[in-house]
């Protein structure tokens, strides 16, 4: 989750890049609020990989086959790599300057990273990494809901009545 295709990193840099082609207010501050935030779980998340490898001896680290190529490159650095290994790239992340597109997208994304904490919660064992883990994947479920009515406040200033909604920067 600090470099993934649906980590922090990502989540923080979508938004806060998003910004600026909302053209609503309120839709403005709410990528900047969930961005920001997004920006402080990568610091946790930061902290957490931290904590657990900058102890690690030769031994440990020959013993886990998924982490001495990591090893090899970074020692114990913290670098932003998805778990896979590959390193994070904004190709992950879209931004389209278009409010239907971007604000769907944002609600895919938090799905994404909540299934993400759902997926370290079945491998992890440790009660500590788990309970931040179980914050931020609520967070996580709160920032769907709020993309949630981000979609409805843009849609009342669009077209109520269609599904598929008119999107006024194209549909004149
Ligand atoms: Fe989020």
């Amino acid at each position: 989750m600090y470099g993934g295709p649906d980590g922090e990193l990502g989540a923080s840099l979508r938004y806060l890049s998003q910004r600026y082609a909302m053209p609503y207010p309120e839709l403005k501050a709410l990528l900047t609020d969930i961005g920001t935030e997004e920006l402080g779980h990568l610091e946790m998340i930061g902290a957490i990989i931290h904590q657990l490898t900058r102890n690690l001896t030769d031994e440990e680290v020959r013993s886990c086959p998924a982490f001495a190529p990591y090893f090899v490159d970074h020692t114990t650095g913290v670098y932003p790599t998805a778990a896979s290994g590959f390193p994070w790239n904004a190709a992950s992340i879209g931004v389209k300057g278009d409010v239907i597109c971007d604000l769907s997208e944002d609600m895919a994304a938090e799905q994404k990273a909540r299934v993400t904490y759902d997926n370290i919660l079945r491998l992890s064992d440790d009660p500590d990494v788990n309970d931040v883990i179980r914050f931020l994947r609520e967070r996580e479920v709160v920032h769907f809901q709020r993309f949630g009515e981000a979609v409805r406040l843009a849609k009342e200033k669009m077209d109520q009545k269609n599904v598929y909604f008119t999107n006024p920067a194209f549909d004149r």
